[in-house]
């Protein structure tokens, strides 16, 4: 079965490390005959800059018709004066909310290698394996009313809203406990509970499904600022995460680090599998477009082609290639192999197509 590919490079680095996920996959298409597909467009501020909008309707057309999105990132200092519907986070905003992709998972994950990297101690994070899984189709995000209004007294007021429903938590929690279920049964649910209805909701409704359908897992709940808290005292506690779009928007940022570099690190957005059994989904680093390093061709596409083997896991079912793209990544890593983001002081450092060749050459070995 060949498998559709819609490769959304976007702006800033992204069409730099979707270049090398590019040969990445040519490569598993030449070795390993794997059936891809693989069609490209514009999003962001490059769609932008070509359709005055950052997600034409075409692009979204061919989102939906896809096996698969590989994202690149968008945004940019150029599109800072676009109007705020059209600015390029709201194509990707859009994109995820047409597509409902609700479920946003998160792995953080410190490779052996690149423990130095890393802020913290080694004994903090040396092993570490956790999976942040956040909300990413409702909450303040997308809350209703929401917008900035001027008072009769003359001030401003600007207004969003934190609001979840009860299916939208259970499906979201759903997807955290069955991801546990493969790892160490164990999951954290995050909110504010001590301040939110919605987090009251959030913690109420997960006990009750919890108690219903996942008493083998292991079940805590945490208050979201704890949470930031815990993950810099004790990462290691921690297996699944689950909780909202906004916290999970912080908390994933935060886990990133743990890490090393947010050049690393990969993120699936997966919706709800319709009748034929298939399941919208798109793959994206989790780093941003950094305008700063774009077109210096020394971005790290690590995080991006990790995205792609998370793709063949997670969409196509193809796990003995996921395994040898994610082993491929570890043994460059190994081999000292670095991007100037993941480099120790005396480590030659790489630039983005070396990086490439690098993981073509491990694949190959
Ligand atoms: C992310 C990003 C996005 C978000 C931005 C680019 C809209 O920070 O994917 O984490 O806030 O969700
Ligand atoms: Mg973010």
């Amino acid at each position: 079965m060949t498998k559709n590919i819609l490769v959304l490079p976007g702006d800033g680095i992204g069409p730099e490390v979707m270049a090398q996920v590019g040969r990445v996959l040519d490569w598993f298409a030449a070795k390993r005959g794997l059936g891809m597909t693989i069609t490209q467009d514009l999003i962001g501020g490059c769609a932008y800059d070509r359709d005055g909008v950052p997600l034409a309707p075409a692009t979204l057309k061919a989102a939906r018709a896809a096996d698969a999105i590989l994202l690149g990132a968008v945004g940019g200092p150029k599109w800072s004066k676009v109007a705020y519907d059209k600015r390029p986070e709201a194509g990707l905003l859009m994109l995820r909310k047409e597509l409902e992709l609700f479920a946003n998972l998160r792995p953080a994950i410190v490779f052996d290698a690149l423990l130095e990297a890393s802020t913290l101690k080694p004994e903090v994070v040396r092993g570490l394996d956790i999976m942040i899984v956040r909300e990413l189709t409702s909450g303040v995000y997308f809350g209703e009313p929401r917008g900035i209004e001027t008072l009769p007294n003359g001030e401003r007021r600007g207004v969003n809203t934190q609001v979840y429903t009860t299916s939208e938590i259970l499906r979201i929690a759903r997807v955290a406990f069955e991801l546990a279920r493969q790892r160490s049964k164990k999951v954290c649910s995050c909110e504010k509970s001590n301040v939110m209805e919605s987090g009251i909701l959030w913690r109420e409704e997960v006990t009750k499904l919890h108690a219903a359908e996942y008493a083998d897992v292991e079940l805590s709940h945490m208050y979201a600022d704890n949470c930031a808290m815990q993950l810099l005292r004790n990462p290691k506690q921690f297996d699944v995460i689950v909780t909202d779009n906004l916290f999970g928007d912080v908390l994933s940022d935060e886990a990133s680090m743990l890490t090393g570099s947010l050049g690393m690190l990969p993120s699936a957005s997966l919706g709800a599998a319709d009748a034929s059994g298939k399941r919208p989904a798109m793959y994206e680093p989790i780093h941003g477009s950094a305008p700063d390093i774009a077109g210096k061709g020394i971005a790290n596409p690590l995080a991006s082609i990790l995205s792609a083997a998370m793709m063949f896991r997670y969409s196509f079912g193809w796990m003995p290639e996921a395994d040898a793209l994610e082993s491929a990544v570890e043994s460059v890593l190994n081999a000292g192999i670095r991007t100037p983001d993941i480099a120790q002081p005396g480590l030659k450092t790489v630039g983005t197509a070396a990086m490439g060749d690098a993981v073509l050459a491990a694949l190959e070995a």
